[in-house]
């Protein structure tokens, strides 16, 4: 069994759905409303825990009531919560819109993720035994996300980084980076698949939605993975499935080729429901809509020599 730890934001969740999204200054109206578990760290965590994954997550919550009931569902789903702190002050709470085509805007307002410091993150990380591949985004501070990239270097883990929210990245935590996963709003700010190899990254898994996603390593030219078939309802979280099914591959020993077209098939799966996790699939699952959705292997398409561990 894979394990993998997770590292970063819970947020609680405030969906609006059904109808168009509006201009600036403009007010629409839409069909329904929910409030449900998110965060990036979050999703990501509930996603490897249901590919099967014995889980941490290493973040932080607030002192309220939405801070104890994410905390409550985290633990319901198995996750390991050791390393999941409550500090004084609000929960982090994303406001998100979805359109009739399923496509979402988000604003965060990060609350209790933005205390999360690099000396937690590495004493968490040293609690977890065995090996382990360790995930970030980017809705707690960089240092934090540096601490666990130096982590996983010391203990020889691999490092994915979904590098969402973007921002510019140094160079000394891309060079840690095993896979960084931007989407590709997230690419341009990072300057690119090259840039990111060129400053260290071991590949570059760039997703596009109903495109499919493409992967990058050093030295050859970028390979694209098809999509796999979606009955689109809320694209919310698929990247973070995306990024949690990367890890439970990777963790599992799996290369790199068949690792990212798994992955493609579970970030399919959670668009099929409302909500960031409102259908994070079972390995079971990913697997027969793997197999459903390719006519070709990527394995005889990427070199093994290539691929970075
Ligand atoms: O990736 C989706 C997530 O982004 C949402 O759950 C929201 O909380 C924001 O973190």
């Amino acid at each position: 069994m894979s394990t993998v730890v997770v590292v970063g934001s819970v947020n609680i969740d405030l969906v609006a759905a059904g109808g168009r999204m509006p201009r600036p200054g403009e007010t629409v109206v839409m069909e329904r409303f929910a409030e449900t578990h998110g965060g990036k760290g979050g999703n990501q965590a509930c996603a490897a825990a249901a590919l099967g994954a014995t889980t941490h997550l290493v973040g932080a919550v607030g002192d309220d009531d939405r801070g104890r009931a994410a905390r409550a569902d985290l633990a319901a789903r198995g996750i390991h919560l050791g390393g999941l702190a409550t500090v004084p002050g609000p929960t982090g709470v994303a406001l998100i819109l979805v359109d009739d085509g399923g496509e979402n805007s988000i604003a965060v307002v990060a609350g209790a993720n933005t205390t999360l410091t690099p000396a937690w993150v590495s004493a968490a990380l040293d609690a977890v035994a065995g090996p382990a591949a360790v995930v970030a985004s980017l809705e707690v501070p960089l240092p934090a996300i540096e601490a666990a990239a130096a982590a996983a270097h010391r203990r020889g883990r691999p490092m994915i980084l979904n590098p969402a929210p973007a921002r510019p990245l140094p160079a000394s935590l891309v060079s840690r980076c095993t896979v960084v996963t931007p989407n590709e709003g997230e690419l341009t700010t990072l300057g690119g698949a090259a840039a990111l190899l060129a400053a260290g990254a071991g590949a570059v898994v760039v997703t596009r939605g109903g495109a499919g996603c493409e992967l990058h390593t050093r030295g050859h030219p970028p390979v694209a993975v098809p999509p796999a078939p979606a009955r689109v309802v809320d694209t919310t979280g698929a990247g973070d499935t995306f990024t949690a099914a990367l890890a439970v591959a990777l963790a599992a020993g799996r290369p790199l080729p068949d690792a990212v077209r798994w992955a493609a098939a579970a970030g399919a799966l959670a668009t099929e429901a409302f909500g960031a996790r409102g259908n994070l699939p079972t390995a079971g699952a990913v697997d027969t809509r793997a197999a459903s959705g390719y006519q070709h292997t990527l394995r005889s398409a990427l070199p093994r020599a290539t691929q970075p561990w």
